[in-house]
């Protein structure tokens, strides 16, 4: 069938998108993960690939299934993510949607650990990579733009500024994830984008909605 996929203002662009949570094992039965449905990502990489992009998805364990037209790299952790990550370079752009586990199990157990009568398994952890930081950071073939997301509880302009300019990348979109705005695991959302011209503050609109605009100006800073 005949789609609107494939040519747009991102033709001829690769562009890498992650997306979805991680799991960081504890045993073959248990993880540790952030809260993602993936539904964020799905839809931006959605929009990249309806412009015309060749979008390559880095996507952890998603509750919603990946897009049509993009070329799918399913992974489980942030180590795993990183490596496909880079694998992936060079490209055009970079978008870090994903909710990256900060910490993996230090030393996860390679068969399940069994309840043993009120004596409670003590978990050690590591710190994960930095996918963003690490990106942002690369000498050769660093991206010519790179966006993060910042999902934030309090003081959100304060924190996603500040974490643009420790993690290096070009733009964030920040958005408030407390509990009071529905926000998280909801089909809305409510972004603010930081550049380093400032701050946009783009009114509460589907999740659809946002990947649409955010693709537009992706493909405008493409040029
Ligand atoms: N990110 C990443 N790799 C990680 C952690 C985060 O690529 N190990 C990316 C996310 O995909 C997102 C951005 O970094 O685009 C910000 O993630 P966030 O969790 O808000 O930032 P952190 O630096 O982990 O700070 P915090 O302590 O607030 O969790
Ligand atoms: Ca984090």
């Amino acid at each position: 069938i005949e789609t609107a996929l494939g040519q747009g203002s991102l033709t001829g662009k690769r562009i890498l998108v992650t997306s979805g949570p991680t799991h960081e094992p504890i045993d073959p039965v248990r993880y540790i993960a952030n809260r993602s449905s993936g539904a964020q990502g799905t839809a931006i990489a959605h929009a990249l690939a309806a412009l015309g992009a060749h979008v390559i998805f880095v996507t952890g364990p998603a509750d919603v299934p990946p897009p049509q037209g993009v070329q799918v790299v399913r992974i489980e952790t942030a180590q795993q993510m990183l490596q496909a990550v880079e694998a992936a370079l060079p490209a055009d752009a970079a978008v870090f949607a994903a909710a990256v586990a900060d910490w993996r199990v230090a030393s996860s157990s390679g068969s399940k650990i069994k309840k043993d009568a009120g004596r409670l398994p003590v978990l050690e952890f590591a710190e994960n990579p930095d996918i963003l930081a690490t990106v942002s950071q690369r000498k050769a073939d660093r991206p010519g733009l790179v966006v993060g997301f910042a999902a934030e509880t309090d003081d959100v302009i304060a924190n996603a500024t500040a974490k643009r300019a420790r993690k290096g990348c070009d733009w964030i979109v920040a958005n408030d994830v407390s509990p009071a705005t529905g926000i998280m695991g909801g089909t809305e959302n409510a972004v603010h984008l930081i550049t380093a011209h400032g701050r946009e503050d783009w009114p509460r609109m589907s999740k659809q909605d946002v990947a649409a605009r955010l693709a537009t100006r992706i493909a405008q800073a493409l040029g």
